[in-house]
């Protein structure tokens, strides 16, 4: 039976299967709603939080388009809220043993995989959720005042958003050919796509989750009419001062850090322990991995205005006047 998305507070409820198509964005079929493109796989996770997500006013999201620090934010966010459980130089801290996504889980992904199922029920509050969902998407009973839940969202700079995301689809597309070529039964291989069919696919928004600038948009529109619920954080400021942003994530959260804290150095010892060479040398984040790809890919340069040395002025000014444009009268600029 094709899947359903029972939109409460959207369009008509509606058949992937009819939803506009995208077939280029390798190895993933993009479907188009809502104004955004997604794996078509996610769809009917994102239809079944939707209708049947029961959020607690103690939840806390971390919402992102993806490659803009989703795994930092994670890891930054379990470490802050799970530290007296889980000092964060403890050696057999959660981060030490297992990748930031199996800390924090999408919450599209489960429902994705059985719609049925409320895969968060189990997780003791205040429970901390990730989330590619843009904010209009997100289901009014999270969003709307009263709900008491929180959101964070990590914005990044679209042309470091692209290419980190057309790098990282490579090595996807190479795992998915890469398997498919294991299989018994024969299917079709991927084939790689280059930069230049990749920044195409980006400009019209064609990448899951996409398009970035409407993404992004609507979680800054979000943290301006509700700024005690929605805390709009930017990659690049938390490269420029982490211990600032743990602080703010800690204070957002309702965890600030106490005066012992901070005299102790444990904002301090949670961006060591959240850190890009620190996680990247850890044994599970260079041996294990998501379903679909090594941990290791989740760990590149994590640097900002990385995008100088793969796109062109002429791709760079392109992007930036699209965005600009879309984003004229928003009041937001990146
Ligand atoms: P680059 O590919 O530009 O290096 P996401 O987590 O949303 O998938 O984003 C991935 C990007 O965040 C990658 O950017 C990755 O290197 C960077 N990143 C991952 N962990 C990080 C960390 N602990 N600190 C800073 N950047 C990190």
């Amino acid at each position: 039976m094709a899947a359903s998305i029972g939109d409460d507070d959207l369009a008509e409820p509606i058949v992937v299967s009819s939803l506009p198509l995208e077939t280029r964005f390798l190895p993933l079929q993009l479907r188009q709603h809502g104004g955004f493109w997604f794996p078509e796989t996610i769809l009917p996770g994102i239809a079944a939080v939707r209708a049947r997500f029961a959020p607690r006013p103690s939840d806390v999201f971390l919402a992102s388009f993806p490659k803009s620090g989703t795994t930092w934010l994670k890891a930054l966010a379990f470490a802050t809220a799970h530290r007296a459980d889980h000092p964060p130089r403890a050696p057999d801290h959660p981060l030490r043993l297992r990748n930031p996504h199996d800390c924090v889980e999408f919450l599209e992904v489960p429902y994705a995989l059985d719609p049925t199922a409320d895969a968060f029920a189990a997780l003791p509050s205040p429970r901390v959720i990730a989330t590619h969902m843009p904010y209009p998407l997100l289901p009014e009973r999270v969003t709307a005042e009263g709900a008491g839940c929180k959101v964070v969202y990590v914005c990044r700079d679209p042309k470091d958003a692209f290419v980190s995301m057309w790098l990282f689809a490579k090595k996807t597309a190479a795992a998915a050919a890469a398997e498919a070529a294991n299989d018994d039964e024969p299917r079709p291989v991927p084939t790689p796509f280059s930069m230049e069919e990749a920044f195409e696919l980006f400009c019209d928004g064609r990448c899951p989750a996409g398009p970035q600038w409407p993404h992004v948009s609507s979680y800054w529109e979000g943290s301006q009419r509700r700024p005690e619920k929605v805390l709009f954080l930017r990659y690049e400021e938390m490269l420029r001062d982490p211990v600032g942003n743990v602080r703010k994530l800690a204070e957002f959260m309702g965890c600030a850090f106490s005066e012992e804290e901070e005299a102790a150095g444990v904002a301090r010892d949670i961006v060591e322990l959240c850190s890009i060479d620190a996680l990247k040398n850890m044994e599970v984040n260079q041996s294990g991995a998501q379903e679909y790809v090594k941990n290791e890919a989740f760990f590149r340069k994590g640097v900002a205005g990385d995008w100088s040395n793969h796109m062109t002025p002429a791709m760079a000014a392109r992007l930036d006047g699209i965005v600009e444009d879309a984003l004229q009268g928003s009041g937001f600029a990146f």
